[in-house]
């Protein structure tokens, strides 16, 4: 039987990862039955192209109207509990959008949620389903470096990806939980998966270096700025068809301006951040996120009892051209060395979207590796976010538990 689906959301991801496979590959198993957006012209928009799905002014009508079994949230990042808690409320089992929330308040309310409702929350972290990822994962599990006591993360946005974060919602904690919460919650949740270990103490340094107002030359949006000819991230809202419709033509319902400068005033995220972490197992985890790096990738070391793992991928610059594979390189303890080239899969998020879709919508397909992430693996990832936010502002080692207000999950 067809699933009943309601998607809160009408935005960029709410649109490729959910409304539009629901109105066409997935339309088997799912039956869209409403959408809510704050913004109605956007939700308009995206009903059009969806088959008109009925868009609703109110998450409580649709909610008493649709009558769904799952509530889809694909919200802005600090909106996402209210809808997780009120659809797990109401019966339905949830499926977020990473990051679960943004911080140590509202994740205890979503966790008191699901156990007092008994209804499922999924946390859609897309990454798990990388095939290159998911076999780091299976080579882990085997033991082929032995216990992994320590892991090392560089992660790299470059100036078009990375600038921009700086444009709109999540430049401001408030509203994103800044990079350390909305981005890394990605990379938190795939060394805690990899490592099957749960974090405990944080301690981070943050920086605005390059975007904000380091720079003299800047306006408040670039569809009107005097500097739009000179600046190397002017970003044109009019040229694309989809930010035209869905944000420039939308603006005047919320004020949602989609093209605001990344020097600008406000922003009060960070672009340059380095977090320790200590796990539970005593396993120890150092990380580092830049957000105007000329390439944009990641590059990783594991070392275990018995031996070391490297793992890196470049998406943009000169290191990503023509690599229609990724390389996993072990180095064992007396020197012998084994590689594994996994080939690069198209699709969204290297096909992991899509894999991701039919996990959670389809049922039924075996999860050996523990791909399918629940509310745990959301708190626990956000939550080391979290904590290097409070670390970077406190100046001190922040523990994963009073977060969690002194309870264990
Ligand atoms: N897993 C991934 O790879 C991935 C990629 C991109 C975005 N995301 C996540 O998807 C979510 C949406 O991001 P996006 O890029 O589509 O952003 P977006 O700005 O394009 O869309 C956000 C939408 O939320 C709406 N909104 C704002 N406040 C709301 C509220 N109180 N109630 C209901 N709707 C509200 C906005 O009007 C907008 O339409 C975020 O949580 C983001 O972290 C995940």
């Amino acid at each position: 039987m067809r699933k009943k689906v309601v998607l809160v959301g009408a935005g960029s991801r709410a649109r490729y990862m959910f409304a539009k496979p629901f109105a066409a590959e997935l339309k088997d198993a799912v039956e869209f039955v409403g959408l809510y957006d704050v913004n109605q012209i956007r939700a308009r928009t995206l009903s059009e192209e969806c088959g008109n799905v009925p868009v609703f002014q109110d998450f409580r009508t649709m909610m008493e109207t649709a009558r769904p079994d799952t509530v889809v949230v694909a919200s802005t990042d600090a909106t996402h509990h209210e809808y997780i808690i009120a659809g797990l409320d109401t019966g339905c089992d949830v499926v977020t959008e990473k990051p679960m929330t943004t911080d140590g308040d509202k994740c205890r309310a979503i966790l008191a949620a699901e156990r007092r409702s008994g209804r499922k929350l999924t946390v859609t972290f897309n990454l798990r389903f990388v095939p290159y990822m998911a076999r780091v994962k299976e080579l882990l599990r085997q033991g082929v470096i032995g216990q992994v006591q320590h892991a090392s993360v560089d992660w790299f946005l470059d100036r078009s990806h990375g600038a921009d974060y700086f444009r709109r919602w999540h430049s401001q904690l408030e509203h994103s939980g800044g990079l350390l919460v909305h981005k890394s919650t990605h990379h938190f949740d795939i060394v805690n998966w990899w490592m099957d270990a749960t974090p405990e103490l944080v301690h981070a340094f943050g920086r605005l270096a390059f975007y904000g107002p380091n720079r003299e030359a800047r306006g408040s949006r670039c569809l009107t700025c005097a500097h739009k000819q000179a600046c190397e991230l002017y970003f044109d809202l009019e040229r694309n068809d989809l930010h035209n419709r869905y944000y420039l033509q939308a603006e005047g319902e919320d004020g949602y301006i989609r093209d605001k400068c990344v020097f600008r005033d406000e922003i009060d995220i960070y672009d340059t951040m380095s977090v320790q972490v200590r796990y539970q197992n005593g396993a120890q985890l150092s990380y580092s996120l830049v957000a105007y790096s000329p390439e944009e990738g990641w590059k990783m070391t594991l070392t275990g009892t018995e031996g070391r793992m490297e793992v890196a991928a470049m998406h943009s610059g000169p290191l990503s051209k023509g690599v229609h594979s990724e390389r996993i390189r072990i180095i064992k303890p007396n020197g012998e060395t084994v590689s594994y080239d996994i080939p690069v899969s198209g699709g969204g998020h290297g096909g992991g979207d899509e894999r991701l879709l039919d996990m959670i919508f389809r049922g039924g397909i075996p999860d050996p590796l523990g791909q399918h992430a629940g509310s745990t693996a959301g708190a626990m990832s956000l939550l080391i976010g979290a904590a290097a936010n409070v670390s970077i502002a406190e100046g001190r080692v922040v523990t994963i538990q009073e977060l969690l207000g002194g309870n264990k999950i």
